[in-house]
């Protein structure tokens, strides 16, 4: 399948405010920036479902960032569908780590809000925003303003109001990290049925190995800042997934080694990938 996202040595240092005040850069020098980003190297399939883990501060919403176009990489290169990303546009849609609803637009108006952009006209927009809202099961909320909705509710008009205007890849920044376990659960066979029937590629950030295990083809492991990937997991279990699957010892197998990975050990029996893995970089020492 065709590469969809590809970041080659891509680096991201942050000029910090303040920096008179100092902070130790990786030279154990004081300075004014922050290197939150270091070779990162990542490559990414059309349809495919990657997750990001890896340590509080280690890049991860800068990396969606870059990729949805609205901070500037340092150095290296970042492409999707083979071109450099060069600020934001529809091809990709962003989830944010908050709910990042307009709260003065109904989940309708803010269902619309992309389409708007795309300037397709009013009825059409409507329909299709009808189409999305219905997708993530809250036809009835249509008319609703967001603060009359719960996290959860949030979270699926969110991803509605990204897939309306039909971007190719969806960037989402730890969706769920805010509800409730039982709606969680909800919520990523709803994200997986409308993966398989949309196609789009996901890249999907979250603290929890296993809802990365549980909704992943792959899974990146990234090391603390300056972030990079440490390794890439490949996720076997068979598609459609159900929720029984989390219980089973090959889930328990993927969970052991990516927490591993997390704590920088790997247990060479139990490594479940190598091969499959389009890791360019060698897994690089660091303490978490
Ligand atoms: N605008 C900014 N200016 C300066 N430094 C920043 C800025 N945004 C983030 N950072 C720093 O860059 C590093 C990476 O931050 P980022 O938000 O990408 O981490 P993260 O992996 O998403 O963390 P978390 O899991 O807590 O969300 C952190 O050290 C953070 O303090
Ligand atoms: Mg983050």
């Amino acid at each position: 399948m065709a590469i969809e996202i590809e970041a080659r040595g891509l680096s991201l240092v942050y000029s910090i405010r303040g920096a008179k005040n100092g902070r130790n850069d990786k030279n154990g020098k004081v300075s004014g920036t922050l290197t939150a980003l270091e070779n990162v190297n990542l490559a990414v399939r059309e349809g495919e479902f990657l997750s990001l883990v890896g340590p509080s501060g280690c890049g991860k919403s800068t990396f969606l960032y870059i990729l949805a176009g609205l901070i500037k990489k340092t150095s290296g290169s970042i492409l999707i569908g083979g071109k450099e990303v060069n600020g934001p546009a529809l091809d990709r849609g962003i989830i944010m780590q908050a709910y990042a609803l307009f709260p003065w637009r109904t989940v309708q108006k803010n269902v619309e809000f992309g389409l708007e952009v795309k300037k397709v006209p009013r009825a059409e927009r409507a329909g299709i925003a009808r189409g999305y809202i219905e997708l993530v099961g809250l036809g009835e909320f249509s008319d609703r303003y967001p603060f009359e909705l719960s996290g959860g509710m949030k979270q699926r008009i969110a991803i509605a109001r990204a897939l309306a205007y039909n971007p190719d890849v969806l960037l989402m920044d730890e969706p769920f990290a805010a509800v409730d376990e039982q709606t969680r659960g909800a919520l990523h066979e709803e994200l997986l049925r409308i993966w398989e029937e949309t196609q789009k590629t996901i890249i999907f950030v979250t603290h929890s190995i296993d809802e990365a295990i549980f909704l992943s083809d792959r899974v990146a492991v990234m090391t603390p800042g300056p972030g990079t990937v440490r390794k890439i997991v490949d996720i076997k279990l068979a598609r459609p997934r159900a929720s029984e699957i989390r219980t089973s010892a090959e889930f328990a197998k993927y969970r052991r080694e990516i927490w591993q990975l997390l704590q920088n050990r790997t247990d060479r029996t139990e490594a479940v990938v190598t091969e499959t893995c389009i890791l360019e970089s060698e897994p690089q020492e660091a303490v978490i």
